[in-house]
């Protein structure tokens, strides 16, 4: 298992490119299994997920292949496999997507129930509840899910939950009523880019869908799909991750090939906390400011600031003189790296759904312990502006979602080095 060595106190200065959106590519991995033929998926970055979900659609007797410009051509052949084991479900709770297609395609799907994750429980009942009302007969055994249907049937579906709608849950049943009889109708959709960029792609496969990016999708069955070819969107979360590096460091980073309209909460926020941005269209300049300004931040569904960069906006505010509130009404118990940024001296705490920051502008550095994906990243920025040299354990999380990232900020004046460890 590797870690990282850190060597923090270097504003970052220069140019960066932003990669494909790993929770973009996953739904059209798993798209791509229902079209007649070969998909030719663009830009899809070389992660462990996607490394995960390549396994995955192997283990269904789907051909996925990576050329050397890094397209991925995805054939998926029509062989009756059905099985997401939980081997690899285990490693990655995005694999449930996985269901909508196989049961538009292949009748039937047998996916291991994701389980616990450290963001929060993570139900899937909304992804159930929307297959269910499409026809599959769902049943829950041996810690898998099964599900059938000899015929899907459009039908209208409400996917609200008590936080507000479901990102892969709308994939799942978007995805399965493109090859259902009728129409369906999908009240309360979540409207991320990301389900506006699988839209994109199933309707280039034939699908006949409007409303993608709305909270009303309207979908019309079609009994077939192709394969086609398409380009991933770039990665947002990725975007405001080096958004918060530059602004943490002091530095002056300008990020390219980013959508600066899938930002708007981001910018908006990231400018009250008094970073200077310059945007134009696919570029954001990042400035930062003598002084960061104590804000209030409040993760939301898009449009709103993402769950996805709370913990790095959490460490940027940390260095924040004043007092910052950030509260996470999509996962409230997305609080893991609250401990480990205390352990480099911020002075936070959690209260219900929210942290509570004292900001400071020096953080010191100290071993610290990556929880998850996103908690890893704010570690990564808190480590780059703290004073000293921290170790950050278990970065293996933040492989699943960056890549190369300790590279490419060193490009950007980082000291990150990669370092294998024996570590239990
Ligand atoms: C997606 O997860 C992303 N993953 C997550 O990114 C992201 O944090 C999340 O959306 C929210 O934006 C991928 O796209 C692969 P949800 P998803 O269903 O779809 C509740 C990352 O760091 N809920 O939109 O699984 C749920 O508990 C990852 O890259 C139900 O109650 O999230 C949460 O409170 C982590 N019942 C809220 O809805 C359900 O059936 C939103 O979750 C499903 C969800």
């Amino acid at each position: 298992m590797d870690r990282f060595d850190v060597q923090g106190g270097n504003p970052l200065k220069g140019e960066v490119h932003v990669n494909g959106a790993k929770n973009a590519a996953l739904p059209l991995m798993a798209a791509a299994l229902m079209g007649n033929g070969t998909t030719r998926l663009a830009g899809i970055p070389d992660l462990r997920d996607i490394r995960t979900m390549s396994a995955l659609l192997r283990e269904l007797g789907v051909d996925v292949n990576r050329t050397p410009d890094g397209t991925l051509e995805i054939t998926p052949g029509d062989n009756g496999r059905i099985e997401a084991p939980y081997e690899l479900v285990r490693q990655m709770r995005a694999s449930v997507c996985l269901l909508g297609p196989l049961l538009a395609r292949r009748k039937r799907a047998r996916v291991s129930l994701p389980g616990g994750c450290v963001i929060g429980v993570r139900p899937i009942d909304l992804h159930l509840k929307g297959l269910s009302a499409l026809g599959a007969e769902i049943e829950l055994e041996g810690g898998y899910i099964d599900a059938s249907a000899t015929e899907l049937i459009g039908s209208e579906i409400y996917l609200g939950g008590p936080h507000g709608s479901t990102a892969l849950g709308t994939c799942n049943v978007m995805m399965a009523a493109c090859l259902a009889k009728g129409r369906t109708i999908i009240e309360c959709a979540a409207c991320e880019p990301e389900i506006v960029d699988l839209a994109q792609f199933l309707t280039k496969m034939g699908a006949r869908i409007d409303g993608a990016g709305s909270h009303r999708i309207v979908i019309d069955g079609v009994p077939e799909l192709h394969g086609t070819e398409h380009q991933v969107i770039p990665d947002r979360i990725e975007a405001g991750t080096f958004m918060v590096a530059a602004a943490i460091t002091g530095g002056d980073v300008t990020i390219r090939g980013m959508r600066t309209e899938h930002l708007s909460a981001v910018i908006d926020t990231v400018r009250r906390i008094g970073v200077d941005l310059e945007t134009d269209g696919d570029t954001c300049r990042v400035r930062a400011p003598d002084a960061l300004t104590a804000s209030e931040v409040i993760a939301l569904p898009y449009p709103g600031v993402p769950t996805d960069l709370q913990a790095q906006i959490t460490a940027l505010l940390v260095r924040a003189e004043g007092i910052s509130v950030v509260t996470d009404k999509v996962f409230p118990d997305r609080f893991m790296h609250v401990a480990e940024l205390s352990r480099m001296g911020a002075q936070i705490r959690k209260a219900g759904s929210s942290a509570i920051i004292v900001g400071q502008p020096e953080l010191t550095a100290a071993p610290v312990m990556a929880s998850d994906l996103r908690a890893s990243a704010a570690l990564v920025l808190a480590a780059m502006a703290a004073k000293g040299y921290t170790i950050i354990h278990r970065i293996y999380h933040i492989d699943r979602g960056y890549g190369r990232i300790e590279q490419r900020l060193n490009n950007l004046g980082a000291r990150i080095e990669r370092v294998q460890e024996d570590y239990p």
